[in-house]
């Protein structure tokens, strides 16, 4: 930004970044995505998600990065990791990883300024069919969401791709946590609601950056939060699943900041 390129925000309050931004995003997504990439071979039965958390803070002090998690509203921990069925916000712990159990990691570091913030889904040990199933949905349903994201289209036609295939598999979409626009900052307008209506909401613009994050569960959509003021759980104690991706806007789609540099970004298609 100078001044002949101040910075512009739409009447929904929402940041268009420059062209020349699309490089910052893409230097931090893709350090988060590549410490996603390398715990993989770390989730086992037997492991601590505390552990886990460890080892992330240490790859994003070894890249000379922040953590964007560690003192956000009082969070203490480089990761949210959420096992089974906790929905998101699970807080790392001294827990051992048990056979069959699956989990999100989510990852959120910040780069000369940047925000990259991805989450993906990890299995210790042996899938269950019912659990890959919705792994499987949920991923789909991201990607689903990212091909609606183009100039013209609207943040209604996101969620709207996401809930009608997630609901075509009778699972559920959550609706009491969303994405958010981040760049310069962690968390902006709009609100990416993962479930909507065709050409409702506010029109997509090149230069616009948020992430999209779906929680799908394999029962019903309702979530409590639990006394730690952070672990968001399903109430039914169905299982959860969810996948992050951030993106930006661009002339004529979307790019992907946070890909998996080693192709790791779903867990069960390299399986
Ligand atoms: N990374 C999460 C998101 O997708 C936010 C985590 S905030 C924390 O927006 F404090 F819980 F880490
Ligand atoms: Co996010
Ligand atoms: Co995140």
């Amino acid at each position: 930004m100078n001044d002949l390129h101040p910075a512009r925000t739409t009447k929904d309050g929402i940041r268009i970044y420059d062209p020349a931004d699309f490089a910052g995003m893409h230097a931090a997504g893709q350090l988060a995505a590549r410490i996603l990439d390398e715990v993989a071979s770390h989730v086992v039965p037997g492991v601590t998600t505390g552990a886990l958390d460890q080892m992330i803070e240490d790859k994003v002090n070894a890249a000379g990065a922040k953590s964007a998690t560690i003192g956000y509203k009082g969070y203490k921990h480089a990761s949210c990791i959420s096992v089974n069925h906790v929905v998101c916000h699970g807080i790392p712990s001294d827990k051992k990883l048990k056979d069959g159990d699956i989990l999100n990691i989510d990852v959120t570091v910040i780069v000369d300024g940047w925000f990259g913030d991805t989450s993906r889904m990890y299995v210790a040990g042996k899938l269950a069919r019912k659990a890959e199933r919705l792994i499987n949905v949920t991923h789909d349903s991201l990607m689903r969401g990212i091909a609606a994201v183009k100039p013209g289209n609207t943040f209604g036609d996101i969620g709207h791709a996401i809930q009608t295939f997630v609901e075509s598999h009778r699972m559920s979409v959550v609706t009491d946590f969303c994405g958010h626009g981040l760049g310069r900052v962690f968390h902006a307008p709009p609100n990416v609601l993962h479930y909507g209506k065709p050409g409702v909401g506010a029109v997509l613009e090149p230069g616009m950056f948020f992430t999209i994050e779906p929680m799908v569960n394999l029962g019903r959509a309702e979530t409590k939060t639990l006394a730690d003021d952070w672990t968001a759980v399903t109430r039914d104690k169905s299982l959860s699943a969810q996948f992050e991706h951030s993106v930006g806007v661009t002339e004529d789609g979307v790019e992907i900041f946070t890909l998996s540099p080693g192709d790791l970004f779903h867990p069960t298609y390299e399986r």
